[in-house]
């Protein structure tokens, strides 16, 4: 997906400073170029030589070197990239990007870049919401720089709250859909199931369940708004069908599957639908009747079809990426991480929907992201902000993978 992109990573001093270097090889998996910019304040946490070594490119420390000024000037080191990220950002750096200072060769470079910026913050949690560097974020935010993160949570300073650097897989993820603001997922399909199924007991009656739907017609929302050609296949919800997007309405989980089946090949495949387990054996063909005195009907039930072990275990025709949801109410990782295994799904996120929780129905939603590689908690984010974050890490997991013959990628 950065095929080629030139990144221009500048990593300032703190703690986090490190993760710069995970991220290097990250980027470069990615087939990005990368060149480095280490601040006086990131040479206390790094070394150049690491960077150096990483990067396979000489590391820009000085303003005023001669050498440096001589091989590379600063103003052709600031536009020899598609892209400037920051890893870490300091609230000092900020600082001086708002005020427009010059001092060193970091600032210098944010200040005659025409490239895109993209800063990943990390701090302590009372500079970070300090009022001047909230002031600095919105300022830079104003003038077109993006940020991701900081993420809440423990603090190497031992303190609690934002302030946090974002993953690498995030960071990741905004630098490729800052560096390729076209579509990522142009040419690829998507296959998205949302809200909840309808299993009737009599033309009347039915068993449902509290989906609203918001996920997953956010994910469709998204992942076409990252060029996807998406189908979403939607039970009974009170949500206006997403713009640009072929909207397949069922009732039942078999006619649910039936739709997934018909839709495919895809190259992914997100099944945010909260399908039921059951349905009546034999629903009644007329309203059945309350007769007065009779013993209230039994319903017996049977099994649905699981349209996410289903879609996995399609072998040729199963989506190249299959993402399933694992709604829980208690032991949300544990229950998460064995239905990955139980259904045969690539990545499955798990959510909290307990009462309490506000998710059914609300616009909040906190995730446990579980792949092949483990788990990662995403902090509390709107579905929106979910839904973006997701289709982002598609579009990166998609773009990174060779295209498999055969299967929905049709450029
Ligand atoms: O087993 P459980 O319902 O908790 O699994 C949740 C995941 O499986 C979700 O991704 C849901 O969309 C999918 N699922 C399905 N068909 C079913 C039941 C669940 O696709 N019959």
């Amino acid at each position: 997906m950065l095929k080629d992109k030139r990144i221009l990573l500048i990593v300032a001093g703190g703690i986090a400073a490190y993760k710069a270097l995970e991220l290097v090889r990250r980027l470069q998996d990615q087939g990005a170029r990368v060149r480095g910019i280490l601040t006086a304040g990131g040479a206390n946490f790094i070394t150049p030589l690491a960077l150096a070594a990483l990067t396979g490119d000489k590391v820009h420390e000085n303003l005023f070197s001669l050498t440096e000024e001589s091989e590379m000037g600063h103003i052709r080191l600031a536009r020899d990239c598609d892209l400037v990220a920051v890893v870490p950002a300091t609230a000092h750096l900020m600082a001086k990007m708002a005020a427009g200072m010059a001092d060193d060769l970091a600032a210098t470079v944010l200040l005659a870049t025409d490239k895109p910026i993209l800063l990943a913050p990390a701090m302590n949690v009372v500079m970070w919401n300090h009022p001047a560097t909230q002031a600095n974020r919105a300022l830079l935010e104003k003038r077109g720089v993006r940020f991701v993160g900081p993420g809440a949570g423990d603090l190497a300073c031992g303190e609690v709250g934002s302030g946090r650097l974002a993953e690498v897989p995030d960071i990741l993820a905004a630098i490729a859909a800052l560096a390729t603001p076209d579509q990522p997922l142009q040419g690829l399909r998507a296959l998205v199931t949302s809200g909840p199924t309808r299993e009737p007991i009599d033309p009347v009656r039915f068993i449902a369940n509290h989906s609203s739907g918001k996920q997953g017609h956010a994910i469709a929302h998204a992942l076409a708004g990252l060029g996807a050609e998406v189908t979403l296949v939607t039970g009974p919800v009170g949500l206006a069908d997403p713009d640009g997007i072929r909207v397949v309405k069922v009732e039942t989980a078999q006619q649910m599957l039936a739709a997934c089946l018909k839709a495919l090949p895809a190259d992914v495949a997100v099944c945010a639908a909260a399908v039921a387990d059951w349905r009546v054996k034999k629903p009644g063909a007329q309203k059945i009747k309350k007769v007065k005195g009779a013993a209230p009907p039994v319903l017996e039930l049977v099994a649905n079809p699981d349209i996410l072990a289903t879609l996995a275990a399609l072998g040729a025709d199963r989506p190249g990426l299959l993402i399933g949801f694992a709604a829980e109410t208690e032991d949300v990782v544990k229950h998460a991480t064995a239905k990955r295994q139980t259904k045969g799904c690539d990545w499955i996120l798990g959510n909290d929907v307990g009462p309490e929780s506000g998710t059914f129905g609300g616009d909040a939603n906190t995730i446990h992201l579980v792949d092949s590689s483990g788990v990662e908690t995403w902090p509390a984010l709107s579905k929106d902000e979910v839904a973006d974050r997701l289709a982002k890490r598609i579009a990166l997991a998609l773009v990174a993978r060779p295209p498999r013959p055969g299967k929905g990628k049709r450029r």
